[in-house]
């Protein structure tokens, strides 16, 4: 595993121009949150200077050339807008650029924009690198089901020094939008449905994209989008309006948001969504008012792709010209692919409409984040040729990838220990369309990933099989056609061989952006296609393992009640193969969990652990209590879920008291012990509720949990410690307080069950700062 001292050392022998001494020096000097936080804010009077200098020769419309983004070689992700050229940088008409990269082609643009244009203003070159840049990592969704933000965070720097090589300062990640709904394409892209484990991997991705300082040319720009609500879409249809009531929103949405803003995210991206009639784009309250002034907030605010244009559409501006002056109003300050704000503001400036100190502080930020890239002391910085060529799929980046790919691998069943498989099977029948799909290996919103980089689940079996088991393949059927003629194959294979592997779920590009789904079941005849495979196993008393490549939950009822063993696999990179076969082998003991609730059917859907007790909770015995008919109320399995080949028990939970008051801090204990023969990791999970409160409280909310090793027969006492803002939550006039009253606490290894105990607030209600969900020196 790549450390990140390994890193630094690996990156300072391999890239000259760099300091040695700086980078190995860099984990050392690790900051805190706080200090992150308030060296983002610190006024530093000589960039001030330094800014205010070069803002006071620009002209309005190299002002405005500044908020502007143009796409450059990158696919649209939505209407095609137009492409800037050299003219356009000369022109001064461009502040930056999206999907534009590498050292070359950068350092060309760059020498335009600094030679040739009147201001001579560097260029920032920004994409969406998500989950790797070349180095592709388990897709987002997959990262948070590691629970292991010290992971994330070291996969971020590996994304950061890979992109930045290839030219770019500023990544449109991490998406830390909080999602309840399968349906919705973009779940894959965050941490899934939980806002405490969500601003964890937020702020870890925050520390791994920016490290310690911009001017390491080794760190990026990050943008936590997107703000906010977005992952809400009614019906799961993306773009959709959501309906997200303000305790929520403060709650649910909004935390994960408040991490990264404390953990000195540079930028915010704007949302698609409206909330209750205002787009997010014109939503001055949230932006201005929550980011900017609640939270003390100062970096950049990106608008989404056309997402200043589509203030027109939403039908809340009659014309451009009023989309363009909404959007600036509200705290929009760059204004991606729309052009709107180039068209339009000036005429609104010169008008009066918009007041150019409105301009001038949001061409400001910008200019911030170039001086702090160190752009305009060296506009090259980040073009280099030698860099790129010795940072790509760098063997430890590679080996980090793997690690991970390791980590975010869920065994969500293991009847009679049918996994892991034996190393000394004759043959494995390797079956189903994803089992040699490298494109579906990498995920969505792969960046620079390249299919031949990735190692698929087939190839990776094949390599740790070597010479010792056969590898049988058949495909099987598609993903998503209704063509049976694979399955007499796949049978054939499975009556040959002493074993069967299925590795079946979703290709990648049915989990993205606008790729919803209103069914969650395994697409095409996959389902019949497991069935005649199982048929066949069975009869012969074969061992059948489920892969599932996906990057949504997904309804697999019938593989839950008939396939002994079931392994979520999401999409892990370009590493899936070698990772994957670990696990399948036992070279790795899997200890993932899972970041968000598996529903049995579609029709459950929104299912999620956090949820409220209602005056009749849900009880199959009783008719009057809310639940289906059809189907039980439970999900085939719970947030938080993921088993081992070593098995857990807990002791009694501890709290240090048994009463405090409410501006206490209050510490929880557990032992853990590996009770089976093998060592392992588990993620002990510790969940909270307030019994009784003057406004209804969710069942029980995740405030803590920790990624232990242990070693077969190993015990390890495990503490949290619970802070008042842990016990606080928003009350009727929206005021964080902590009341008194009694509290649960249940510690375990899913969000069902645990160990559990209480403890009691006395006092009186009293009013907590919201200052984000993660202590101030919460690091990874
Ligand atoms: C997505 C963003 C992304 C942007 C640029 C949009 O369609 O919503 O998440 O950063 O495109 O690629």
């Amino acid at each position: 595993m790549l450390r990140p001292v390994a890193l630094a050392l690996f990156v300072a022998t391999t890239t000259p121009s760099l300091n040695a001494a700086t980078l190995t020096a860099q984990p050392a000097a690790r900051t805190t949150a706080a200090a992150a936080r308030s060296a983002a804010r610190a006024v530093d009077p000589r960039r001030e200077r330094f800014v205010d200098s070069v803002l006071a020769r620009l002209t309005l419309e190299e002002k405005l050339g500044q908020l502007t983004q143009y796409r450059g070689q990158s696919s649209a992700t939505g209407p095609q807008t137009p492409e800037a050229g050299a003219a356009d940088i000369r022109a001064g008409r461009v502040g930056s650029f999206l999907g534009t990269f590498g050292a070359q082609v950068t350092r060309d643009m760059q020498r335009v924009a600094v030679e040739e244009s009147r201001a001579k203003i560097p260029l920032l070159f920004a994409h969406d690198v998500i989950h790797g840049f070349r180095t592709i990592f388990p897709v987002s969704i997959g990262e948070a089901a590691s629970w292991d933000p010290a992971a994330v965070e070291r996969a971020a720097r590996v994304a950061a020094a890979e992109a930045a090589a290839h030219g770019l300062h500023w990544t449109f990640a991490p998406m830390v939008d909080i999602a309840r709904d399968p349906r919705w394409g973009r779940i894959v892209e965050g941490a899934g449905e939980d806002p405490y484990l969500g601003a964890t991997m937020a702020a870890a991705r925050v520390f791994g994209f920016q490290g310690t300082s911009l001017r390491d040319t080794l760190t990026i720009l990050a943008t936590a989008k997107h703000f906010v609500g977005y992952g809400a879409a009614e019906g799961g249809r993306d773009y959709n309006v959501a309906e997200i009531p303000p305790r929520t929103l403060r709650e649910i949405y909004l935390p994960p948001f408040h991490a990264a803003a404390n953990a000195g995210a540079r930028s915010v991206m704007a949302a698609f969504n409206e909330i209750d009639g205002v787009p997010m784009h014109a939503h001055r309250d949230l932006i201005d008012g929550v980011l900017r002034s609640q939270w003390g907030w100062d970096g950049i605010l990106v608008s989404d792709w056309t997402g200043v244009m589509e203030l027109m559409p939403h039908g809340v501006a009659a014309d451009s010209a009023r989309a363009a002056r909404l959007a600036i109003d509200a705290g929009v300050d760059v204004d991606m692919v729309s052009n709107f704000y180039m068209s339009h503001l000036s005429g609104e400036v010169r008008a009066g409409r918009v007041p150019i100190a409105v301009v001038d502080s949001a061409v400001r930020r910008v200019l911030r984040a170039k001086y702090e890239l160190g752009l305009f002391e060296d506009p090259y910085r980040y073009s280099s040729v030698a860099r790129e060529r010795a940072l790509t799929l760098a063997p430890p980046f590679v080996a980090e990838a793997r690690e991970l790919a390791r980590r975010a691998i869920v065994l969500l069943k293991n009847d009679g220990n049918t996994l892991p498989l034996r190393k000394d099977l004759g043959s494995i029948a390797v079956i189903g369309p994803l089992a040699d799909d490298a494109r579906s290996a990498l995920g969505s919103w792969s960046a620079a990933g390249r299919p031949e980089d990735a190692i698929t689940p087939l190839a990776g079996i094949r390599q740790a099989a070597g010479t010792r088991t056969r590898i049988l393949y058949a495909r099987g059927a598609s993903v998503d056609t209704a063509d049976t003629s694979g399955f007499a194959e796949a049978v054939r294979l499975t009556r040959e061989a002493d074993a069967v592997v299925l590795v079946i779920g979703e290709h990648q590009d049915m989990s993205a952006e606008s790729r919803n789904r209103a069914s969650i079941d395994l697409p095409g005849v996959q389902l019949q296609l497991v069935q005649a495979v199982s048929a066949a196993a069975r009869s012969g008393n074969k061992p059948v393992v489920a892969v599932l490549m996906n990057g949504r939950p997904l309804a697999v009822p019938w593989l839950a009640d008939s396939i002994p063993a079931i392994v979520e696999a999401w999409y892990l990179g370009v590493q899936t193969g070698p990772a994957l076969a670990d696990v399948l082998f036992g070279d790795y003991n899997p200890g993932g969990k899972l970041p968000v609730s598996f529903p049995r059917t579609v029709g459950q859907v929104p299912v999620y652990y956090n949820h409220k007790n209602t005056g009749r909770p849900s009880n199959e015995r009783e008719r009057y209590t809310s639940k289906y008919i059809d189907v039980p109320w439970t999900p085939q399995w719970p947030f938080g879920h993921g088993l081992s080949y070593t098995t857990f028990g807990y002791g009694p939970v501890r709290p240090s008291a048994t009463e405090i008051r409410p501006t206490d801090s209050i510490t929880v204990t557990v032992e853990v012990t590996n009770t089976g023969s093998r060592d392992g990791d588990e993620v002990v999970q510790l969940y909270l509720r307030d019994d009784a409160a003057s406004v209804t409280r969710p069942v029980r909310m995740l405030k803590g949990f920790r990624r232990v090793t242990l070693r077969a027969g190993e015990r390890r006492s495990v503490s949290f410690t619970l802070r008042p803002q842990d016990l606080a939550f928003y009350d009727v006039r929206m005021r964080h307080v902590v009341e008194p009253g009694t509290f649960t606490v249940w510690v375990g290894g899913s969000s069902l069950g645990g160990q559990s105990a209480r403890f009691r607030v006395a006092g009186s209600t009293t009013e907590i700062p919201d200052r984000g969900p993660l202590p101030p020196n919460w690091r990874p």
